[in-house]
């Protein structure tokens, strides 16, 4: 099958950092915030699920960041952000108010019309829940256009656990299975411990109709990608997300190419099927 390649010719836009301001800052954990943004001209993003913005400091640089939260829920828009170099660091630093500069929306996004109709299987690590949160309440707000939804989430500990507000409201709700795990856990601690597939034989799906989306460690991939197999979920059914790095977020710089292909571009989001042609994807 194979990927096919996009020719993409970026706008003019897509060089732009465009002014924005940051609405709310909510701390997560202890490394992770979360940043409710809005352009300073008022539009919408304009964003599909999965893709990325690439967001500039000016004097310190820019760092690409998945959109955690849904088109659906516009004007502004969201990102959660795990403080690790200078970039993060910096943004760390910010408050409400603070004016940053936002280029994109950039990536391929998950393929949403593909999953229309279907059941579905959404399985994070760790920060992988940012990228596939804003998927998870699209699903939600769009609820009667999908079957049956399971959310599975594993993290390294309890004090790692992103988004508890929407963890909440997900195990509360009748309409969506949440599924939660951790690592290792304190004493006390009364759900699932384990790597995110000891969650999957409460899975009841019928295969036939069931698709995947997998965000998380590129260790992960490997493991969830072979218990759903197991379950008999085909590999042109499964979408995962890459990470690699970048700068250009455009198709020029070559940061995040693996042989012929542009992550920023073609991705980051693949069907599994496709990555059979690409080995070190994963
Ligand atoms: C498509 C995409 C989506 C992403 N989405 C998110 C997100 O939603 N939230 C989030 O917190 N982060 C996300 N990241 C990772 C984020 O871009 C990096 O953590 C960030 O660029 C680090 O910038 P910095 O200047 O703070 O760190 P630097 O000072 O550049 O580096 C600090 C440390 O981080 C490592 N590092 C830098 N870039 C990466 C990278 N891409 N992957 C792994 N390690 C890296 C460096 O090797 C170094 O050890 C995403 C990356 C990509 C490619
Ligand atoms: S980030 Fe420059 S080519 Fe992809």
């Amino acid at each position: 099958m194979g990927i096919k390649l996009r020719h993409f010719e970026p706008s003019k836009v897509s060089y732009l950092s465009l002014p924005a301001r940051i609405e709310s800052v909510q701390k997560l954990t202890r490394a992770e915030t979360l940043y409710r943004i809005q352009l300073c001209d008022g539009r919408p993003l304009g964003h599909q699920p999965g893709q990325f913005v690439q967001v500039s400091l000016f004097g310190v640089g820019e760092a690409p960041i998945s959109i955690t939260s849904s088109p659906t829920q516009t004007p502004g828009f969201e990102l959660c952000v795990r403080r690790v170099g200078s970039v993060t660091g910096a943004l760390a630093r910010l408050s409400e108010g603070a004016t940053l500069g936002i280029r994109g929306p950039f990536g391929s996004g998950f393929p949403v019309q593909q999953l229309t109709g279907r059941n579905l299987v959404l399985v994070a690590g760790g920060l992988g829940l940012a990228p596939l949160r804003s998927l998870i309440n699209y699903v939600l707000d769009k609820r009667p256009d999908f079957g049956e939804v399971h959310v599975v989430y594993g993290t390294r500990s309890p004090d790692d656990i992103l988004f508890q507000r929407d963890i909440i409201s997900w195990s509360t709700s009748d309409i969506v299975r949440f599924h939660l795990t951790v690592d290792i856990a304190p004493v006390g601690w009364r759900g699932n411990v384990g790597v995110v597939t000891t969650l999957f034989p409460r899975l009841t799906v019928d295969p036939d109709n069931t698709s995947a989306v997998i965000v998380g460690p590129p260790v992960m991939y490997k493991f969830v990608v072979r218990e759903l197999l197991e379950m008999g979920v085909s590999a042109d059914q499964m979408f995962l997300s890459l990470e690699r790095r970048m700068k250009c977020g455009l198709g020029k710089c070559g940061h995040c190419q693996i042989n012929q292909v542009y992550v920023c571009q073609e991705g980051p989001c693949f069907c599994y099927a496709d990555l059979a042609d690409l080995p070190e994807a994963i």
